[in-house]
């Protein structure tokens, strides 16, 4: 008695006026797509098969989710879509059928589906709507569910009804077969239509249960861009509640943006239009600042990010210091009291304990030890025209202002490099190195002047 589920991803999504399928636009940073396969290998099915047609290879290629592929050549209709994805399913198995273009369904809704279904009961997502128009009614006769009617095929009676039919269902595996070998598409659309099924069911004596979702989005499809807009804010509205139930100060929830996970502990506070990529997590008492953008990062406990920082694959420990307008690149490490000020870039380096890069400096392919100063505008010129080197910058070293480390170079413990030195061997400890060239003071020198027009 396997669960095995069905995607219906072959429709074009004519509306989004893309040349990208439908289902492979993107919320919160995911493709549409890929949210509903997520949220369905959670209920541990036996199998996921996607039924493509539109784009089908742009689809395949996009999607990394372990799924059979049923190709649906001419989109016939919804009955027609499930028709080509029967392929391994068995009598006594429950199949579950969604949409790939309706993004947010919880799994405990699917679970819900799944609970009430059996080879006597079919599972059916319904809900009363305001303004039914353009969904498949649900009729009933004394409370039972007798079938659904397309808004294109429904008389005044039904369109009347407010009942909808959201498109999500569980059948048992024998019942589909059974009744989608009977449907045709004798109807106003010409289609083939899946949700025939239920009529046919009841008169096989089946049952219909109606299983609600806790909130109408959880069963709303994206057809335009608006749309799409509609459900990421949805969407990241319920990401912010979940980060403030945890214990996050989200300054605005409507100007927060999650795409991906993103792990707290307590006290910590985000400032407005804040972005959260990839897989993010956060200690306690962390202060995040306006504007910044954040990927696959650690940022430890007690730190501070300022203003306009974009961190990309970083680590920082207790207690730094970051920015305004910092950029730390894939394989910055922080260790514990480190401060990166404002418009420094980091790249695959380590800096130590208590070391401060406070202005304007590029720090690239670098080991930085413990309390180090590097002094303002200072670069580390890694990379050759060929190959990249490595910059090796002691415990308590001082870098003045506007210095060049040409790597590989290292510059030893407690060593001063003086202001505007470019640096090409190694520096000796506990000393003070410079270049510097001679100053000349020339007297009597003339600034040139302006010629007059004649
Ligand atoms: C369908 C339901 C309707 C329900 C509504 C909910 C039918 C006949 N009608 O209507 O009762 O209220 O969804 O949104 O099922 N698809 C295919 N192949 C096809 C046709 C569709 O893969 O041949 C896919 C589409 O890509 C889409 C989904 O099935 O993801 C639904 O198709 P759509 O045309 O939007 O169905 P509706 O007419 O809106
Ligand atoms: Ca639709």
């Amino acid at each position: 008695m396997a669960i095995r589920a069905i995607v219906l991803a072959a429709g074009k999504g004519t509306r989004m006026k893309s040349a990208m399928p439908k289902v492979l636009h993107r919320l919160a940073g995911k493709p549409l797509l890929g949210h509903v396969l997520d949220t369905v290998s959670s209920l541990g099915p036996a199998s996921m098969t996607v039924v493509i047609g539109h784009g089908s290879d742009q689809v395949k290629d996009t999607i990394t989710h372990t799924v059979n592929w049923a190709m649906q050549t001419e989109q016939l209709g919804t009955g027609h879509a499930v028709q080509q994805a029967l392929d391994g399913i068995e009598d006594n198995d429950t199949v579950l059928i969604t949409y790939g273009d309706v993004p947010l369904t919880r799994a405990a809704t699917f679970q819900a589906l799944l609970d009430v279904t059996n080879k006597d009961q079919l599972g059916l997502l319904s809900l009363i709507v305001d303004d039914p128009h353009g969904y498949g009614r649900i009729k009933r006769v004394d409370g039972a569910v007798t079938g659904v009617v397309e808004q294109k095929d429904a008389n005044e009676e039904e369109l009347a009804i407010n009942e909808i039919n959201a498109g999500v269902l569980a059948v048992n595996g024998g019942a589909l077969k059974a009744h989608l070998s009977a449907i045709d598409n004798n109807n106003a659309q010409g289609e083939y239509y899946l949700t025939d099924i239920f009529e046919l069911a009841v008169k096989a004596g089946q049952t219909i249960q109606t299983v609600h979702p806790d909130d109408a989005w959880e069963a709303e499809g994206i057809n335009s861009r608006e749309q799409l807009a509609e459900l990421e804010r949805v969407y990241q509205h319920t990401r912010a509640a979940e980060l403030m139930a945890a214990g996050v100060t989200v300054r605005d929830p409507a100007r927060l943006d999650v795409r991906g996970s993103l792990t707290t502990g307590t006290d910590n506070e985000i400032d407005v239009n804040c972005v959260f990529i990839g897989e993010c997590s956060l200690g306690n008492n962390v202060s995040i600042g306006p504007n910044c953008v954040i990927s696959d990062s650690h940022i430890g406990n007690g730190s501070v990010v300022l203003a306009n920082c974009v961190l990309e694959n970083a680590h920082l420990e207790a207690n730094c210091n970051i920015g305004p307008f910092a950029r730390l690149r894939p394989g910055s490490n922080l260790s514990a009291g480190a401060k990166i000020g404002n418009f420094v870039e980091t790249k695959n380096a380590d800096i130590g304990e208590g070391s401060k890069v406070n202005h304007l400096s590029y720090v690239g392919d670098s080991v930085v030890g413990r309390n180090v100063n590097v002094g303002a505008g200072t670069i580390t010129a890694n990379y050759d025209g060929a190959n990249k080197h490595k910059t090796v910058i002691a415990d308590r070293a001082s870098i003045g202002s506007n210095s060049v480390l040409v790597a590989p170079v290292t510059v030893n413990e407690g060593a001063t490099v003086g202001a505007g030195s470019t640096i090409s061997k190694d520096v000796p400890p506990e000393m003070l190195t410079f270049t510097r060239a001679q100053r000349k003071d020339i007297s009597g020198w003339k600034r040139p002047v302006k010629k007059k027009k004649s």
